[in-house]
């Protein structure tokens, strides 16, 4: 076996596997917010549910402190209870499933389709029962879950629909913005995704009713918010309504989403400007599975998820890591399946019930894939995944 690619040289510093983009109008924007001395949820807040709102076409948005909050209130206001089925998929962060343990209802897992790593449609009616009340599809890693069919179920059964889209700003289906479709949608704006506020999410929806039960539902079940007590011509009277939680997105974090939603589509274009740089370059490199490209829609690439084919190589996916590492190459896995995770298993969730998402898991890593990596820094991560590919090639 002849080996063509040269020993890459090391780089003098660690590559990180994810740099926010902060730049000097967010460093402004919340000095601002400081100086102006509402820190809590209030205009700024409003302002960035507004624009947020606008930027993805949705009539309605709610901004809570965290996805995993936004997906909880989103299902809370659907009333669920102890009987209640909602399908998700394993292949996500816990944050999905543990939103619907924390609703009160009863996590079904669903196994993914084998090329996008989201839910699969054809599995997902087989899994509906009486009980079955709401669908959670989540666009991993930005690509957008094929929604007719899910759409096209949930509307014949009168089921809800609540999009897990922490990885999909910004993305589409057939035409339709990611933000659109379902019930709700639920964005999250934490520290590593393509829009930041720390940490921070946003609810979308079109239903009027749905959009008042989660922003109460997001502040203790109260009948008035902070801003409307404590402005001038506030009142400080309130009932409460709802048993809810503490939710809301302060004003400190909306002014940061407020001066990253200009950057949004511009950052969006590096991103695919990347992903197309990984792929001239990996793109013949036979070891390797690379990612697939949305079927029909835009696809937000929030993360690069390769797929090690283990009968081409010697080493498995954990010695492969071992190696980028020592290469200064900081890199993820996404996701470990929630049948793994002790907590769920103890629930009684196993992973032979999933072993699409099982074995994907296996040989999945996640390369770095951030607007300011530059062009070097790609061809960098690119040069030594294919040289430790061939070098450990069966
Ligand atoms: C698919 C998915 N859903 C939900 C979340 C939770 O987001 P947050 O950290 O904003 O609560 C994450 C976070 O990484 C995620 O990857």
């Amino acid at each position: 076996m002849s080996l063509t690619r040269a020993a890459p040289k090391l780089r003098d510093t660690f590559l990180p596997f994810h740099v926010p983009s902060i730049d000097e109008s967010d460093v402004q924007g919340v000095a601002e917010t400081l100086r102006g001395g509402w820190l809590t949820t209030g205009p700024k807040a409003k302002q960035f549910e507004e624009r947020f709102a606008a930027a993805v076409g949705s009539p309605r948005a709610v901004a809570v402190n965290s996805c995993t909050a936004g997906l909880h209130v989103a299902l809370a206001a659907l009333d669920l209870g102890p009987d209640d089925e909602v399908i998700t998929t394993p292949y996500t962060f816990i944050a999905t499933a543990e939103a619907i343990l924390l609703a009160g209802a009863r996590p079904v897992l669903v196994d993914v389709e084998p090329g996008s790593l989201n839910i699969d449609p054809v599995l997902i009616e087989a899994a509906l029962t009486p009980r079955t009340r709401a669908i959670v599809p989540v666009h991993f890693a930005g690509h957008p879950c094929d929604m007719d069919p899910i759409l096209e179920l949930a509307r014949a059964r009168s089921l809800r629909v609540i999009e897990d889209a922490a990885h999909a700003l910004p993305a589409a289906y057939r035409g339709r913005t990611i933000g659109t479709l379902g019930d709700c949608t639920v964005f999250s704006f934490y520290a590593t995704k393509n829009l930041t506020t720390g940490e921070g999410g946003m609810i979308t929806t079109a239903d009027p009713d749905l959009e008042d039960r989660m922003r109460r539902l997001a502040l203790h079940g109260m009948s008035r918010d902070a801003w409307k007590r404590y402005a001038q011509g506030g009142s400080w009277y309130y009932e409460i309504l709802d048993l809810g939680f503490k939710y809301n997105m302060p004003d400190i974090q909306a002014s940061l989403g407020l001066t990253q939603l200009p950057r949004l589509e511009g950052y969006a274009l590096r991103r695919q400007e990347i992903v197309d740089r990984y792929r001239r370059a990996l793109g013949d490199v036979e070891e390797l599975e690379l990612p697939e490209p949305p079927r029909d829609g835009r696809h937000a690439w929030h993360l690069f998820v390769l797929r090690l084919r283990p009968e081409r190589l010697r080493i498995g996916r954990d010695e492969f890591i071992r190696k980028l590492t020592e290469m200064q190459i900081g890199v993820s896995v996404h996701f470990i399946p929630v049948p793994l995770h002790p907590y769920y298993r103890g629930l009684g969730y196993s992973p032979s019930d999933v072993p699409v998402a099982v074995s994907n898991y296996e040989r999945a890593i996640s390369l770095p894939l951030y607007p300011r990596m530059t062009d070097q820094d790609v061809d960098y991560v690119s040069e030594v995944v294919g040289w430790i590919a061939e070098k450990h090639r069966r």
